[in-house]
């Protein structure tokens, strides 16, 4: 399966990833949704954007692989579940921790009984002292500023927690 392209809704955005990763640039989502070529689209917006674009995105009868959360009210969630199920569509969301090859390699062990039964799972979260830290400088590779001003009011919790989860 081959990457077909981006859209963000800030081009310049888009047009460096599709530089570096190849593909088409999109000039708007429904764009992507009308490609016949597009069969998974991989939701990676902001967390305020994640319902909207998920749902879009099984309307027009696609895959979605979303980043974390899935949405952040539990009833915008339950509706995309539900959505996908109706439509026959695959829905799937960050953490992707599951398919990795631990954990891979513990479900199997566990399974074949070789450690014996798991009674209790302990996940422990700390961000450090991220309010003293620079983090309204940091950058990525291409640039990209991290987006703190949409991580920090969604909290920490709602943005890793998944990861504990998962
Ligand atoms: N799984 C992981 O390891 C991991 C790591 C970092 C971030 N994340 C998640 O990825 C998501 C994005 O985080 P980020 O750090 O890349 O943020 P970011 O702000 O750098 O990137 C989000 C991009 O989405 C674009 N965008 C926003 N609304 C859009 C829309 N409606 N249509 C198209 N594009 C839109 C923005 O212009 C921006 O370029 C968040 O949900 C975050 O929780 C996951």
């Amino acid at each position: 399966m081959a990457l077909e392209g981006a859209f963000d809704i800030d081009a310049d955005r888009a047009r460096t990833f599709v530089g570096e990763f190849g593909g088409r640039l999109y000039a708007e989502l429904e764009a992507v949704l009308a490609d016949p070529g597009v069969a998974i689209v991989a939701n990676l917006t902001s967390v305020s954007q994640h319902y909207a674009v998920t749902k879009a995105t099984l309307l027009a009868g696609k895959y979605v692989y979303s980043e974390k959360p899935l949405a952040p009210v539990l009833e915008q969630a339950t509706e995309l579940v539900e959505l996908a199920k109706e439509r026959g569509l695959l829905l799937s969301s960050a953490p992707s921790t599951v398919f990795s090859q631990a954990a891979q390699t513990l479900f199997k062990a566990v399974g074949d009984g070789l450690i014996g039964t798991p009674r209790l799972a302990h996940g422990n979260l700390d961000m450090g002292a991220l309010a003293f830290m620079p983090y309204s400088e940091w950058r990525g590779r291409r640039g990209v500023p991290w987006p703190y001003w949409d991580e920090v009011p969604n909290g920490c919790v709602m943005e890793h927690a998944g990861y504990q989860l998962g």
